[in-house]
């Protein structure tokens, strides 16, 4: 029997890419960048199934150029923001990704840079690496308490839930912005519901667990930094345009807060000119907050899995767009 034919934008971890190979015939992307639009299009021509990443863009037009044939796009990812949804219920497609596997690593890794952050670690190292360390300081970089501060989370999805999980292990006041979560949940975790403006206002550190929809584009910029306490630090482990960055940029220069630690940046990647790589108090990583091998194997699994589904006419376990089943 011949398999179907699936195109993976891009070589994914062993524990799914095994999968793939043994369930389909797969054009695997061999490149480190993502496929340019204009190729994706040609790959998919004649495809059964679509696995993608969120560096690529998914739209109407690329599922027409793939045919009638294609029954299943598989995302490794939780966030979907780079494919249009509508696009594929209209033409039946269920849209897999892959939630949940890469809650705690990711609350983890925006634990990780609110302390880094804080305790002004990578500025240490740079310090020592300079060769600029000559003897204890007294007022050597001094950096911000994280225990009794108060944390500011705005989207209270999983990884919100996991950051407050985390900050009422440091002893820390945990604020949340969420109008969908039941306040039950929230209030199990010790998480007090507030107005956006009050989240924003109160917190020593904002962190940003929203997706990115047109609703939360931009939705921190200037007017935002301006209410923010001038000591206070962002971290964003959500999507990059859901910070204005040329805001940001202000905010930080002109001291409105106090420092801004950034998984995630728009654009992606960041310029390596962009004026936030200039600033002391910025720092920003290429958006590895999943990224522990435990978790990216288990989300490759979980696309492997999707994809499988799908190429079977079977539901995707975990499917973006169920209506497609209506
Ligand atoms: C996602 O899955 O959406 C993250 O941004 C990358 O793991």
């Amino acid at each position: 029997m011949t398999k179907p034919k699936v195109f993976v934008s891009r070589i994914i971890p062993d524990k799914g890419l095994e999968r793939l190979q043994a369930l389909a015939e797969a054009e695997i992307w061999p490149g480190d960048e993502p496929p340019p639009y204009e190729t994706l299009i040609d790959k998919v021509k004649g495809v059964d199934g679509l696995v993608c990443l969120l560096t690529d863009r998914i739209d109407g037009s690329l599922m027409d150029a793939a045919g009638n044939q294609l029954k299943v796009i598989s995302q490794m990812a939780v966030g979907f923001d780079n494919i249009d949804v509508a696009a594929a219920t209209e033409r039946g497609i269920p849209v897999g990704h892959t939630p949940g596997v890469l809650t705690d690593t990711t609350a983890d890794f925006a634990f990780s840079l609110l302390m880094t952050a804080a305790r002004r670690i990578t500025e240490g190292v740079d310090y020592v690496r300079a060769g600029k360390w000559k003897t204890w300081g007294p007022t050597l970089l001094m950096g911000q308490d994280i225990y009794d501060a108060t944390l500011g989370i705005v989207g209270m999805g999983r990884i919100g839930q996991g950051m407050a999980r985390r900050a009422s292990g440091f002893g820390m006041r945990v604020l949340y912005h969420d109008d969908l979560i039941d306040p039950s949940v929230a209030a199990e975790l010790g998480a007090q519901a507030c107005s956006l403006d009050e989240v924003i206002e109160q917190a020593d550190f904002l962190s940003l667990h929203v997706p990115l929809t047109d609703e939360t584009t931009h939705m921190i910029s200037t007017d935002q930094f301006r209410r923010m306490k001038p000591t206070a630090i962002l971290i964003n482990t959500s999507r990059g345009p859901v910070v204005d960055p040329k805001a940001l940029y202000q905010a930080l220069s002109e001291g409105e807060i106090a420092y801004a630690a950034l998984d995630v940046t728009e654009p992606e990647p960041i310029p390596v000119d962009d004026p936030l790589l200039t600033l002391d108090n910025c720092i920003v990583v290429p958006h590895i907050a999943s990224s522990s091998r435990a978790t990216r194997n288990m989300m490759a699994t979980m696309t492997a899995d999707n994809l499988e589904a799908g190429l079977a006419g079977k539901p995707l376990p975990n499917c973006v767009n169920p209506e497609v089943y209506d």
